[in-house]
């Protein structure tokens, strides 16, 4: 498995490889991985001939009181799992590689990105998007793969790729979940046990609304208010719970093609983030 820090060396690597008609994936990523990122890994194989993880601990996604400083980084515990897992490369450049002290050109969606994590975090979506369109400029891949855990940033991305002619096809991978229901997320480390075992209830309080939504209720925002209740009687801080129409992220019409519950809860410090998306003909 090779390593790049450099984008030179990482186009290099690439082109070669694309001269030799392989199809390359990547997986962004942010590092310390867990079963998710790893499904995403399995997916981009089924795809492509050869398979690139970048871990970059982006801070232009952070805003200045979130948690860049503290986000879990581990490299070796990665590399082994990449190992493990058949990645042919790793891309982890440093932060000084990726932005230039008077770097002054970022990516701004403007729709999709105005609500949810978009309209609590500042910013947050500027960076996003810068972010992915360097690595795509650093990687050249020909497909990504990204979770539906960030179900916002899959569809801001999405949109970027196509106002942007990207020539890379996007693929969106299922939540991985913990067998007891939380998903997985490299945040979940900051929980304690207790607070842990309390945020369950967002999983809980989402496969119910699943499950009424899909046998036809549709007072969304009573289901709304009903999951808030239910993360706020668990100890957890609801920041949003939100029945959107999945496609839009529009207040859903009378005939959505789709509906996604969007929910963003603190427990302690930890601000988590889980969906559920429920396609008209009740399939997931
Ligand atoms: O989803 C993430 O881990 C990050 O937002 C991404 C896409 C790698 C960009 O930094």
């Amino acid at each position: 498995m090779k390593i790049f820090s450099n984008i030179l060396d990482m186009q290099n690597y690439t082109l070669t490889l694309k001269r030799q008609g392989k199809r390359i994936g990547l997986v962004p990523t942010m590092g310390f991985l867990h079963e998710g990122h790893l499904s995403l890994v399995h997916e981009a194989a089924k795809h492509a001939d050869i398979v690139i993880l970048s871990i970059f601990v982006n801070p232009t996604q952070f805003g200045p009181n979130e948690d860049f400083d503290k986000y879990p980084r581990d490299f070796e515990r990665d590399r082994k799992l990449c190992e493990d897992n058949g990645v042919d490369a790793i891309f982890a450049p440093e932060v000084a590689d990726m932005y230039f002290k008077d770097c002054s050109t970022y990516i701004n969606e403007n729709k999709l990105s105005a609500g949810l994590c978009g309209a609590r975090r500042p910013g947050h979506f500027q960076g996003v998007c810068t972010v992915v369109a360097k690595l795509f400029n650093a990687v050249l891949p020909d497909i990504a793969v990204f979770g539906q855990k960030d179900a916002q940033q899959a569809l801001v991305l999405r949109r970027m790729v196509r106002d942007l002619n990207f020539p890379v096809k996007m693929l969106i991978a299922p939540i991985v979940r913990e067998s007891d229901g939380l998903a997985m997320s490299s945040r979940n480390k900051y929980l304690t046990e207790e607070q842990r075992r309390n945020a369950l209830a967002i999983s809980r309080t989402l496969f119910k609304a699943e499950n009424e939504l899909k046998a036809g209720r549709k007072d969304f925002d009573a289901i709304a208010g009903e999951i808030s209740a239910t993360i706020s009687a668990s100890g957890g801080r609801v920041d949003y719970v939100e029945i959107l129409d999945a496609d839009t992220l529009e207040l859903p019409n009378e005939t959505p093609r789709g509906l996604l519950v969007a929910v963003a809860a603190y427990y302690g410090a930890t601000r988590l983030i889980d969906n559920i998306i429920i396609t008209v003909d009740g399939q997931e």
